[in-house]
């Protein structure tokens, strides 16, 4: 056969984590308070409360010096148990780790002149783990959190000075890891910081509609220049260096072949794709300027701006991979589960956060990107949140197994298709605190810790059934599933 067979050689097989849902340790060794830290748990699990914050409840959040109400303050202890969770990786053979570094560990106010040596040396120390194992690092430098103080001082990312900040903070990332690190990502899903407050660190609630989208645009476009400027950074420091964009891709379907329906649910994709194509592309899509007309939204832009985005593109892109939805023209996006925005599909089972699982949805999403981008794709994110049973010490989770077999399953019929892949991390190979609702009760680990919501449990790490299953698929690369 003159097209793939198989994964190639070298596919990255491995897991995906975050730095404010597994490290804890968050007042420890010198770091500030992350934004993360001041969202609480979720009261109802069929919402998402990460972007409820304003301005009582963040003062509120800064005067509890508790972990009780902030389970993104706990994580699992990653900080602590990071060698025995590595350990774990190893042995299920992972390629590839990708985990993000703490923008606060580093510089503890956002915009330190010096480096906080105690978190440089945290992620030394994982590094040096990862060496021993082979395993290779891909690192995020920024999964919805920043320095709570550039909240305070700044707004966020609605205040363009957040730029210098930031590329302060990676310049002195890529200057003392660069040598052990190939792979980097710049913001973590970062068309959802049209959601607001947890990717953005903006302060929102409070304002009209067309406010809110104003000043998320606004924040945007500062984190799409900040992405570039850090992509020019690494690429001076190591020109072979790859470095990625990441999308919360989610593909959409018409919900008939109505030209009404597919109209919307295009446009609805080209907003999704709007992120992708100005990192890939280097412009904002013309598409997007009726868009913002129509909407009255005015993104103010640098002189330098349109020049910095056209000069430094990603190398490859990568994304995460859930769901997909379904738009109607006439209806206005009710909510699929406590997540995205878009119909239900009669068609697909969903989780019971409502997510709707759609296993060929990741290759009509592979071929889709390939299609429109031609560039090296990576799935850095899928993956099933299950509440788990755990009976005389195990857990047999093979609806989590399922999960991921037809995912992976869809990848090798892209990979058929002629679609260039460089690895799939499935999220979250350890449980860990859910970023929507911030339960430890939504589990997507292959490992077990022993936590529950409130924070009470022993943090023994355990495999389950799922953790000897994905040790095979890595052994065999993808062919015994
Ligand atoms: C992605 C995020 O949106 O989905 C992760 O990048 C997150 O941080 C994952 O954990 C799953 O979402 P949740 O809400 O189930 O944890």
């Amino acid at each position: 056969e003159n097209y793939p067979q198989n994964f190639p050689t070298g596919f990255l097989w491995g897991g995906a984590t975050a730095a404010n849902q597994v490290e804890g340790a968050w007042n420890l060794d010198g770091k500030g308070l992350t934004t993360a830290e001041v969202v609480k748990k979720a009261t109802n699990r069929k919402k998402m409360s990460m972007d409820a914050v304003d301005q009582v409840t963040l003062h509120q959040a800064i005067n509890d010096h508790t972990t009780m109400l902030y389970p993104k303050r706990r994580g699992v202890d990653f900080y602590h148990h990071y060698a025995e969770d590595i350990k774990l990786f190893a042995e299920m053979g992972f390629k590839v780790y990708r985990f993000s570094i703490a923008w606060a560990r580093i510089l503890p106010h956002g915009d330190d002149k010096q480096p906080n040596q105690a978190g440089l040396d945290f992620y030394d120390r994982v590094l040096t783990e990862l060496e021993k194992y082979q395993i290779q690092p891909l690192i995020t430098l920024s999964h919805y959190e920043m320095p709570l103080d550039l909240t305070l001082k700044y707004n966020g990312w609605s205040d363009r000075r957040t730029i210098a900040a930031f590329n302060h903070y990676t310049q002195i990332v890529f200057e003392h890891f660069g040598q052990r690190v190939k792979y980097w990502l710049t913001f973590n899903e970062i068309n959802t910081g049209t959601w607001g407050f947890h990717a953005t660190g903006a302060i929102d609630q409070g304002l009209s509609k067309q406010q809110q989208l104003q000043l998320r645009y606004q924040s945007l476009h500062h984190q799409l220049v900040a992405s570039a400027l850090a992509t020019k950074q690494l690429h001076e420091l190591y020109p072979t260096d790859k470095i990625g964009c990441m999308l919360a891709r989610m593909q959409t379907y018409p919900a008939s072949p109505k030209p009404e329906d597919v109209r919307a649910a295009q446009l609805a994709d080209q907003k999704n794709l709007f992120f992708s194509d100005v990192q890939v592309r280097g412009e904002y899509p013309a598409f997007m300027n009726r868009y913002f007309a129509e909407n009255k939204l005015i993104i103010k832009m640098g002189t330098d701006d349109q020049a910095i985005l056209a000069n430094n593109p990603v190398d490859f892109i990568s994304f995460s991979y859930y769901m997909t939805t379904v738009t109607k023209a006439d209806q206005d996006g009710t909510a699929v589960g406590n997540m995205a925005t878009g119909g239900r599909n009669p068609y697909l089972k969903e989780s019971a956060w409502g997510w709707q699982i759609d296993p060929i949805g990741l290759r009509i999403t592979l071929n889709e990107l390939w299609d429109r981008y031609q560039k090296p794709l990576f799935v850095v994110e899928n993956g099933l949140g299950a509440q788990d049973k755990l009976v005389n010490d195990q857990i047999h989770d093979s609806y989590r197994i399922s999960y991921l077999r037809q995912h992976i399953i869809q990848m090798k019929e892209a990979i058929k298709d002629g679609v260039k892949l460089l690895g799939y991390t499935m999220w979250g190979p350890i449980d860990l605190i859910s970023f929507s609702t911030s339960e430890m009760s939504k589990r997507y680990g292959l490992i077990y810790v022993d936590q529950d919501d409130l924070g009470r449990g022993t943090l023994t790490r355990i495999r389950k059934d799922s953790f000897y299953w994905y040790q095979k698929v890595i052994a065999t690369n993808g062919t015994d599933l």
